[in-house]
């Protein structure tokens, strides 16, 4: 079965993506804090709208009470989920160290609107660590025992 990424996670995806090719455009010390930032968090990215955020398309039906055996496709996202997740929390620190230089980049040459995706995107790899992954993890194991899967 075709699994999807809720609409608003992934438009998320893109505003953060979309702010920060716009800061790598920028010159010195806060462009090159922009780079440093986009080669960490591009392939990051690609990885969790690989397997991290397509499981949660399922929450809204498991919700309700309806689990089909078709919904046992998302086991090889959610296992590939569990298996990486020290990883993706190790890059998460390194995304949200960099964040750090380029909001100091941000502040330094008063582009305060920098400064804010710089908030706005290292809260939303801690929302993604309390709320994110562990439902995506979650949803792996209801419908493994709910169908009754190894
Ligand atoms: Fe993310
Ligand atoms: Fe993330």
């Amino acid at each position: 079965m075709r699994l999807e990424t809720p609409r608003a996670l992934k438009v998320e995806h893109d505003a953060l993506h979309d702010t920060l090719r716009r800061a790598t455009k920028e010159s010195g010390a806060l462009g090159a804090a922009a780079v440093t930032v986009a080669e960490l968090l591009h392939p990051h990215f690609v990885k969790e709208e690989e397997y991290a955020l397509p499981p949660l398309g399922l929450l809204g039906e498991l919700a309700r009470g309806q689990v089909t055996p078709e919904m046992s496709s998302v086991l090889a996202l959610t296992d590939r989920l569990k298996a990486e997740l020290d990883n993706m929390l190790a890059e998460h620190k390194e995304i949200v160290a960099a964040l750090a230089e380029l909001s100091a980049a941000a502040t330094e040459s008063g582009k305060e609107e920098y400064v804010e995706f710089a908030q706005a995107l290292t809260l939303h790899a801690q929302a993604e660590e309390e709320v994110t992954y562990p439902a995506a993890v979650l949803v792996g194991e209801f419908v493994r025992k709910s169908l009754n899967v190894d």
